[in-house]
């Protein structure tokens, strides 16, 4: 996800080298390119920009040698159009007065695009944040101040947003010029140091600056000189006073966001990345061709290891029920072993990886490109080998995940598949993808302290089951990994109607067995949780509202009601948290859990 970053100061001076600074502490939102430009005394504007890492970029551009008044920096990660120069921020607008660059979604990015060039703008590129500056040129082209045009702007411009714009040639009678930016949406803190001020989408790349700042709410602007920050009210104009604070808990503090574990912080980040991601597919023109290799496919896979897998079981799941589509969920040295020798080329095979490096999946790739079929990828690393060996590939927009643990980009697996089997689906009405981020907002709310309660029932325990059926088998088999992964405990995820099949005999006085359970399985469910219950197990379930289940269950945790199709993915919250709370009481740090690592490249 982008992050931007802005700088004013009283004098001309070397500012390259804090740029890099402040882009370096903003990479680990993930990014595919990086540009800055700076403002010096005359008002000219030194714009350089490429895709690429920042190191290696830097040595093409030399960014470490721009100078001046004003500067911006951001990190892009491709959304509305593809990486690349022309693409990359900051931009320019038509006459190369306005500098500025965003972060987020401007999701009417394409009419608005029709409209500047019907005004007889330049429009450069493709990218939403491009939009952002044509649509304050449109206002100072009538006459506007930039504080006029801002507000003006902020009405055309759709979408959760943060953007940081200067006019080239705007001094007051002390020499000093301004720099702008707006919030709506996405995150803005404003740092003010001694002869300087500046604006970050976060705390880590301002701190080095200055640890007195201002948290920017949504619908609020503010101009920044060297010696002051002026806030407003985009809606009316009316000044803001606020009193800036001082950040004293250093660095590490602010890079969890003040969580204590960056898995704390990455499952709280969940209703922001499912929104990125819902936005991005709404407007992507990837979306259709990459459907339509799902439909023409004679048979379907869908493969990954580890939790990217269970998100395949996940959306199998949704494929066969919702769009009646027969796909098959495989693991992926199993599909390497068994399933590759059948493939033909009219058969495609989906392939879900968070890193794009996973050695298992790639030799599934490998396989299957020999074999001829169409390789669709899932993938949250830009620039990835699986991106690169894909015929068509969607992102899950999440933005680096630092954690061991997979939990935003699990989400994002999974809400990706529903959104294609949602496209397809054969009956029912569409989701409105609009209502989905406040869902994942409420349900994070309303179950944390049952979480709490029952990762302290579960805690005195080494081993359990969780269990699930028809869409939340995925759904119990990931909220066991995660369990297994951070806490050390042993916690098996299966169908829960193959448990009388065996496993039932690890029953005895207390043991406990987690249900998941969707509305359309209730009953279903009950007689699991009888066969557990009569044999002195404890059964704890996880179901939207159900008197059914309440009164058949030990210990209940509702989530909110809502679709059917919804309340499995609503699930994996709690067990999120479950394991969080967990991991945590047991003394371990789940953001480095013994013996893993985040991407595993060897077989
Ligand atoms: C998930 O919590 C694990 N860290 C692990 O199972 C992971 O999902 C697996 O290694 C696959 O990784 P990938 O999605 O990057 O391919």
């Amino acid at each position: 996800m982008c992050g931007i970053f802005g700088i004013v100061t009283s004098n001309e001076q070397p500012l390259g080298n804090i740029l890099l600074d402040a882009s370096r502490r903003l990479a680990y939102r993930g990014y595919d390119s990086i540009g800055c430009a700076t403002i010096d005394k005359e008002g000219q504007i030194d714009l350089r920009k490429d895709v690429g890492k920042i190191d290696e970029v830097n040595k093409r551009l030399r960014f470490d040698t721009m100078k001046g008044q004003r500067g911006i920096v951001q990190l892009r990660w491709a959304t509305f159009g593809s990486p690349s120069q022309v693409n990359a921020q900051p931009h320019l607008d038509s006459k190369a007065s306005l500098v500025g660059a965003h972060n987020g979604n401007i999701v009417n990015n394409v009419s608005l695009r029709e409209e500047f060039i019907a005004e007889g703008m330049i429009v450069r590129g493709t990218n939403d944040g491009e939009s952002c500056v044509h649509a304050v040129e449109r206002y100072i082209n009538q006459g506007h101040t930039m504080i006029e045009a801002i507000r003006k702007a902020a009405r055309d411009l759709e979408g959760d947003y943060a953007f940081v714009i200067a006019l080239r040639n705007e001094q007051n009678a002390s020499g000093d010029c301004p720099l702008y930016a707006i919030k709506n949406g996405s995150g803005l803190v404003v740092g003010i140091a001694d002869q300087a001020t500046c604006v970050s989408s976060d705390l880590p790349s301002i701190l080095p600056v200055t640890d007195r700042i201002l948290r920017l709410q949504d619908g609020e602007m503010v101009a920044l000189w060297p010696d002051r920050v002026e806030i407003r009210l985009v809606s009316t104009g009316e000044l803001v006073h606020r009193t800036p604070e001082r950040f004293t808990k250093g660095m590490e503090v602010a890079q969890k966001g003040g969580y204590v574990h960056f898995m704390e912080k990455e499952i709280h980040e969940q209703p922001y990345t499912v929104a990125e991601l819902t936005h991005w597919l709404a407007a992507s023109p990837h979306v259709d061709p990459f459907v339509k290799a799902l439909s023409d496919a004679q048979h379907l896979y869908f493969v990954g290891c580890g939790t990217s897998y269970h998100a395949c079981v996940v959306g199998a799941a949704y494929f066969n029920q919702l769009a009646t589509i027969p796909a098959i969920a495989v693991l992926a040295p199993q599909f390497t072993e068994t399933l590759v020798h059948t493939l033909k080329p009219t058969d495609a095979v989906v392939f879900v990886s968070q890193s794009g490096e996973t050695k298992d999946v790639l030799n599934a790739v490998n396989a299957t490109r020999l074999a001829g079929a169409q390789i669709l990828g899932i993938l949250n690393v830009l620039g990835s080998t699986l991106m690169h060996a894909s015929n068509h590939y969607l992102p899950l927009a999440c933005g680096y995940e630092i954690s061991v643990p997979a939990t935003k980009t699990f989400l994002n697996e999974a809400i990706l598949f529903l959104y294609l089997a949602d496209k397809l689906r054969r009956h029912g009405s569409r989701i409105d993808w609009g209502t989905v981020p406040d869902l994942i907002a409420e349900t994070l709310t309303a179950t944390d302290s049952a979480a709490r309660h029952t990762a302290n029932l579960l805690n005195p325990h080494d081993e359990m089951y969780y269990l699930g059926y028809g869409v939340t088998l995925g759904i119990a088999m990931e909220g066991a990994l995660k369990l297994k992964e951070i806490t050390y405990a042993h916690c098996e995820g299966m169908l829960s109607s193959e448990f009388k099949h065996g496993p039932l005999s690890a029953v005895h006085g207390d043991y406990p067995v987690l249900f998941v359970a969707a509305p359309q399985d209730a009953a279903m469910m009950v007689n699991h949780i009888n066969e557990v219950a009569c044999r002195g197990g404890r059964s704890i379930v996880i179901a939207a509202p159900s008197k059914l289940l309440r009164d058949n269950a030990d210990e209940y945790l509702p989530l909110p009601d809502t679709r059917q199709e919804l309340i499995a993915l609503l699930a994996v919250l709690p067990l999120q948290l479950i394991s969080y709370y967990m991991s945590t009481s047991r003394g371990i740090n789940p953001d480095f859990p013994r013996n893993l690592s985040k991407t595993i490249t060897v077989d």
